[in-house]
């Protein structure tokens, strides 16, 4: 069979890593994928959103299957156009990317099949947005209703950064005409649940978690994570049988009964509240780094769980193991703020983890960095706190001048 990936990053490179494995994947394209991705699959110098590009390729290339990684590409409407033309896709329709392109869809979803979350309003005014949060307690949560680059939330401290990001939102249309959701502030820990789901049906992966914040110690600005975990000792079997019958699988059929089935991964930021597990966010793709460190537990066929969601049929439920994986990210040194690209990378001859590329290219026959995110090293064991140590010492073993790491990923599950 002939995949072709949509992406080129960490996430995608794991999708292409696990697709590699199937016996019945004869050839991997993705575009336009990466330089490490480029040592397992042919890359193609196609964007992520070119559909008419993507569609013409797989036409004429006899593309068995199609796999989506961003969700720029699914609310491009990526997945209706190759459903028209009869090829096969794994992606979710634009009217279902709704659960992740637009925060007041996602909200109007919960409140009306009763999937516990984040009490909130939505406002297109900014006078009554500011009189709202005015009068309510701080922080305050603020959320752009639209896709905005992972930047489009503010947890404002006082009415000063809230008057400031209501303004960026609502009158300098920063993002574009938007409304935004003004949420009830939450805390607890957070955590990452992704299923594959086809219609009613939904497949469970291994719970992980993200970390957002740049630097150790969780301080720092927010970034699109930089590193992630898998083995969450925090979350109980009743939470994650809670999080699965009354989060996961009540937004499938509420998807459904709305008409507009999910067909691909649905992602649950959650957060373990002292009132129960809440939905912070609903992403309909996979997560970044999450699917870093959640993919290499797969046991099952990757290639039979797309082909099955593809079709709408029912898949076999996917065979994990119980190994846990820890994946560090290395970064580019002023990342999530503007960073240099151009740094040459390598790699110790004995460097014994998997190594995921999200920002890199080649230049004069160089490997070299080209992204804020650059790669996650991903190491795997019977326990974390092997696993750790073990990830630690084989960071150390990447080389390149420009590059930053957090030293606590998985900090949560030692507290
Ligand atoms: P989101 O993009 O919706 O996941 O929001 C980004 C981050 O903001 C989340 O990972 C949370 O840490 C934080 N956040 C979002 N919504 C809330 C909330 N209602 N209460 C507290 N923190 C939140
Ligand atoms: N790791 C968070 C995300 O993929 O949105």
């Amino acid at each position: 069979m002939k995949v072709l990936v949509v992406g080129g990053g960490g996430r995608e490179h794991a999708i292409v890593d696990a697709l590699s494995r199937s016996p019945k994947v004869s050839e991997i394209f993705c575009a336009p994928g990466n330089a490490g991705i480029a040592t397992q699959a042919r890359c193609l110098p196609i964007k992520d959103t070119d559909v008419d590009g993507l569609l013409s390729f797989a036409r004429e290339n006899a593309i068995d299957l199609t796999v989506v990684g961003p969700e720029a590409a699914l609310s491009a409407g990526i997945a209706d156009a190759f459903r028209a033309a009869g090829l096969k896709i794994f992606g979710h329709t634009k009217a279902a990317s709704r659960i992740e392109t637009s925060k007041e869809f996602a909200k109007l979803i919960m409140e009306k099949y009763g999937i516990p979350t984040a009490g909130y309003r939505s406002f297109d005014s900014y006078g009554d947005a500011l009189a709202y949060v005015s009068a309510r307690p701080f922080p305050a949560v603020l959320k752009y209703d639209g896709l905005a680059a992972g930047k489009g939330v503010v947890i404002a401290a006082d009415l000063e950064e809230a008057e400031g990001a209501l303004r960026d939102m609502l009158l300098d249309d920063r993002f574009g005409k938007g409304k935004v959701v003004v949420e009830d502030y939450l805390t607890g820990p957070e955590f990452s649940f992704m299923c594959f789901v086809n219609g009613n049906e939904v497949y469970p992966m291994p719970l992980s978690q993200d970390h957002k914040r740049a630097y150790d110690g969780d301080k720092g600005p927010n970034t699109g994570g930089m590193g992630a975990y898998t083995g969450l000792p925090f979350i109980s079997d009743d939470d994650r049988e809670f999080a699965l019958e009354k989060v996961m699988k009540a937004t499938a059929a509420a998807m459904v009964a709305e008409g507009c089935p999910l067909s691909g991964v649905l992602y649950g930021g959650l957060m373990k509240t002292g009132e129960g597990i809440k939905v912070i966010e609903f992403n309909a793709r996979f997560g970044d780094p999450e699917t870093e460190v959640v993919l290499p537990l797969l046991e099952s066929d990757i290639y039979d769980i797309f082909e099955a969601i593809a079709c709408g049929r029912a898949a076999a439920e996917p065979v994990w193991s119980d190994d846990v994986t820890i994946g560090v990210v290395l970064a580019s040194k002023g990342y999530p703020g503007s960073y240099d690209k151009g740094f040459g990378i390598s790699f110790d001859k004995d460097l014994d983890a998997k190594v995921y590329h999200m920002g890199t290219s080649i230049s004069d026959g160089q490997l070299v960095t080209s992204g804020g995110r650059v790669l996650m090293v991903c190491g795997r064991g019977r326990n974390l706190g092997q696993t750790r140590d073990k990830v630690n010492s084989e960071v150390e073993k990447v080389h390149c001048s420009n590059l930053f790491h957090r030293t606590d990923i998985g900090h949560k599950a030692f507290e």
